[in-house]
């Protein structure tokens, strides 16, 4: 056995000793974005601290642990606090709590991020169902040996988000009043915010929001088959001519106000899965 399959698996086994249920769902909860957790029966905590071969999460806005549990009767397993490419992490450590879920038993992923929007139309609050991703600069998490065990050496990305969830998404958010843009999300490694040359080229690239989180988890999920749905919360504007210093703050702030929109999609989305 690979030295990441002997890893993965002694993750799992302390997983399974602590918590015996199999998670269908998982979910990655992004900057500011935790309150869902709220919203769940918890089952069972497990600090990423306490998990063999885990990285350690170290962002301010990030608490750092798997959450096990219920929401509306749909066993979910909540990364509440995920590790970034800009943190040091190499983008397989990044991607590794996805693997860890797939061998849990989790065949869809939900997944929020805080981004910075470029599409004219958007505004800060929005929220942007990612219909398709552009990867720059953020290293490949399947460069390397593939894991055979895990998919397949050229994995196809033509629907990297799951088309079905996200009609299934937008049908949710018109019933319950929130609109929702979709768009394109461009993966960058941060951690500096965009210059504003960075997030005009991007937009020209094709995306409509841009952040430091994401694409390397998407490509590690669709490796292994699972189908993935994402949303950004756009928590700043990277195209405005004046005023457009973005902080960290800032961003945390957006995204807290936003997050009960998010929330709501999220909980139904989990219902019809
Ligand atoms: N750029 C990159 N990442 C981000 C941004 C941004 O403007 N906002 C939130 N995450």
């Amino acid at each position: 056995m690979s030295l990441l399959m002997e890893q993965l698996s002694e993750t799992v086994s302390f997983i399974r000793s602590q918590y015996a249920n199999t998670p269908l769902v998982g979910i990655v909860l992004g900057s500011g974005l935790g309150n869902l957790v709220a919203e769940m029966t918890v089952e069972k905590e497990i600090p990423y601290h306490q998990l063999p071969h885990f990285p350690v999460s170290t962002v301010e806005g990030h608490s750092g642990k798997l959450i096990f549990g219920e929401l509306l009767g749909k066993k979910v397993l909540v990364m509440a606090g995920r590790f970034h490419y800009y943190e040091g992490y190499s983008a397989s450590e990044v991607s590794y709590p996805i693997r860890v879920m797939k061998l849990l038993g989790v065949e869809t992923l939900l997944l929020s991020n805080a981004a910075g929007g470029m599409n004219t139309r958007f505004a800060v609050g929005d929220l942007m169902i990612i219909n398709d991703h552009i990867s720059l600069f953020a290293v490949n998490p399947l460069i390397g040996k593939n894991e055979k065990e895990l998919g397949p050496r050229f994995p196809d990305m033509s629907e990297p988000y799951n088309r079905s969830l996200i009609a299934r998404a937008r049908t949710i958010a018109s019933s319950l009043n929130i609109p929702v843009h979709e768009g394109v999300y461009v993966g960058v490694t941060g951690p500096t915010f965009e210059t504003r040359a960075e997030y005009k080229m991007l937009h020209t690239l094709g995306a409509d929001a841009v952040g430091m989180s994401t694409v390397q988890e998407v490509i590690v999920a669709r490796h292994m088959d699972i189908q993935v749905f994402a949303i950004s919360v756009i928590t700043d504007l990277g195209i405005r001519e004046e005023e457009n210093i973005i902080t960290h703050e800032e961003v945390l702030q957006a995204a807290s106000e936003a997050e009960p929109k998010l929330t709501a999609i999220f909980k139904q989305l989990v219902q019809v899965i």
